[in-house]
């Protein structure tokens, strides 16, 4: 991907808070450290790490409910303390011990929301060498970008129950969308279509058809701020023919834009046609302050401790942070090393198949990183 100019004219060193989190999370995340360490002795740049133990094991020491939420996963100090560093490295968030939505909402969505992390970017790029689920499609089909919008739409938790467990019992869980979240989330998409100079496509991707009030908003910002960017062509699909799309014609698409939830659904489809969670990275960006970039993949508890998950998804987010702080060589760098391990080592991407263990891998892309 196309990188922007560096944020910061400074020599200080970068300083990248790592957050490891449940499950296989710490072991990704320990891979993308050895790349990270790898790119700055190749590229000429100084960094300096602090670990966070926030987990659902630290939850449940500190006494917090594993059925429902009881005491913050983490503080509201803890985010203050986060504010201060350049970036966020992210494993993974999930724990069977911890009912679901306790540590999503209190550590992942918490942080995308307080850090007003409004895009969610998820690249979908098949590397080389890298079986893809589609019969006849290879690397030159399957590169796209999908920009998802990260703090709006029905993950605000706006709604309610009422009458809960009697037959009268009404659920609602909100659509919300405001003209402000939506338009920086569709200029960041166009701007982003501009800097990758492939076809020049910008896809909205909603439900206009049925969603006559959430889907208008969008389109009709979509088409307002287009006309800034008449270099871009204006695409429209409705979200169920995207699906059916990114199967059938993935060439077709450039770059993406849609709302949350949409977005996490066909960023999951995204990830199988790029060869699946262990290749698949993504961003959760605030362009004015601090990101956040993380495999998509969940924590695989079943995986934990066997050197045997994959940890090639974090080490693409890692590129993506590099990029993100004004790193562009060094991303540009590492995302070359994966592309050489996919192409030319690893027997397959899923866990336990890859032909070498999690740590081998790292040991590999970050002997291709060294070797430029
Ligand atoms: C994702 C995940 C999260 C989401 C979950 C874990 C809350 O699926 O990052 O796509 O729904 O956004
Ligand atoms: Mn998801």
């Amino acid at each position: 991907m196309p990188r922007k100019a560096a944020k910061k004219q400074t020599r200080k060193p970068y300083r990248i808070a790592v957050i490891g989190g449940d499950g296989t999370g710490p072991e990704v995340v320990a891979e993308g450290l050895k790349v990270l360490a790898a790119a700055a002795k190749a590229c000429g740049f100084a960094y300096e790490t602090r670990e966070f133990d926030f987990s659902g094991k630290r939850y449940l020491a500190r006494g917090g409910d594993p059925t429902k939420p009881s005491i913050p996963v983490i503080t509201d100090e803890e985010i203050q303390t986060l504010r201060a560093f350049d970036a966020i490295y992210l494993g993974a968030v999930g724990d069977p011990n911890v009912a679901p939505g306790i540590l999503e909402k209190g550590l992942l969505l918490r942080l995308r929301f307080e850090l007003d992390q409004y895009i969610n970017l998820r690249p979908v790029k098949l590397y080389p060498g890298v079986p893809c689920p589609l019969a006849d499609k290879g690397p030159e089909d399957v590169d796209f970008v999908i920009v998802r919008e990260n703090t709006e739409d029905l993950y605000t938790g706006m709604g309610g129950i009422q009458y809960k467990g009697t037959p009268h019992e009404v659920a609602t869980q909100v659509m919300c969308n405001t003209r402000r979240g939506v338009e920086r989330c569709v200029r960041y998409a166009f701007e982003l279509c501009r800097r990758r100079n492939d076809q020049k496509m910008l896809t909205l991707v909603h439900k206009t058809n049925v969603l006559t009030y959430a889907g208008d908003l969008w389109h009709r910002t979509f088409l307002e701020v287009g006309e800034e960017y008449p270099d871009i062509k204006k695409d429209y699909n409705h979200v169920d023919a995207c699906c059916m799309w990114m199967v059938k014609n993935p060439e077709y698409y450039d770059t993406i834009v849609t709302g949350n939830m949409f977005g996490d659904i066909i960023t999951d489809l995204g990830a199988m046609i790029q060869g699946g969670m262990g290749i698949a990275a993504g961003g959760n960006i605030n362009p004015d302050g601090l990101s956040m970039f993380e495999p998509i993949g969940g924590s695989a508890p079943k995986y934990t401790g066997q050197g045997k998950i994959n940890p090639l998804a974090a080490i693409g987010a890692l590129a993506m942070l590099l990029g993100e702080i004004g790193e562009g060589k060094a991303a540009e760098r590492v995302e070359k090393a994966i592309a050489h391990v996919t192409a030319k080592k690893l027997k397959g991407l899923a866990a336990g198949r890859m032909g070498y263990t999690t740590s081998e891998v790292g040991d590999l892309v970050a002997e291709a990183v060294a070797a430029g």
